[in-house]
């Protein structure tokens, strides 16, 4: 029974070591995540058409992706255009990545947080 007091500072002491240790590490590794799938051209295959810093052999169908968070503050949108770019040109060369389920959700926000850095 004496140890019952100590628990929950003890796992509020755990909560707040892991959650420091992991909140930026976890932030990077989205970011790498997202190049990864972005470059991989059996995945994102974004380079087929943009050229995007770091890429190599980039298309140039569509515009070059820099700047993007300036042009694009709210990250839903871009979800949105890589989940269904034909929502907001019907006549995009641009895959549906979501509609079509090239990529998942997850993968998404991972290109998406990769973007912001662009
Ligand atoms: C087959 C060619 C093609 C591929 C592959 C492609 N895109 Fe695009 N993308 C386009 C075109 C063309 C546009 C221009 C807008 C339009 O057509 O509606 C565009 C527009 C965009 C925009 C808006 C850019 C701006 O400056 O407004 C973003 C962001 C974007 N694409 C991200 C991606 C990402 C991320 C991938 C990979 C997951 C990708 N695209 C794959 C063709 C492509």
């Amino acid at each position: 029974m004496t140890a019952f007091p100590c628990k929950p500072a003890l796992l509020m002491a755990l909560a707040l070591l892991t959650g420091a240790a992991m909140a930026p590490a976890g932030a990077q590794s989205t970011v790498a995540e997202g190049q990864k799938l972005a470059f991989d051209r059996g995945k994102g295959n974004c380079l087929t058409c943009h050229v995007i810093k770091g890429g190599d052999l980039p298309g140039t169908i569509g515009p070059e992706l820099k700047d993007i968070k300036a042009k694009y503050p709210d990250r839903n949108e871009l979800v949105a255009i890589i989940f269904d770019e034909t929502k907001r040109n019907p006549q995009t060369m641009m895959p549906p990545f979501g509609r079509n389920r090239i990529l998942t959700e997850q993968e998404i926000n991972a290109i998406v947080d990769f973007l912001q850095i662009l």
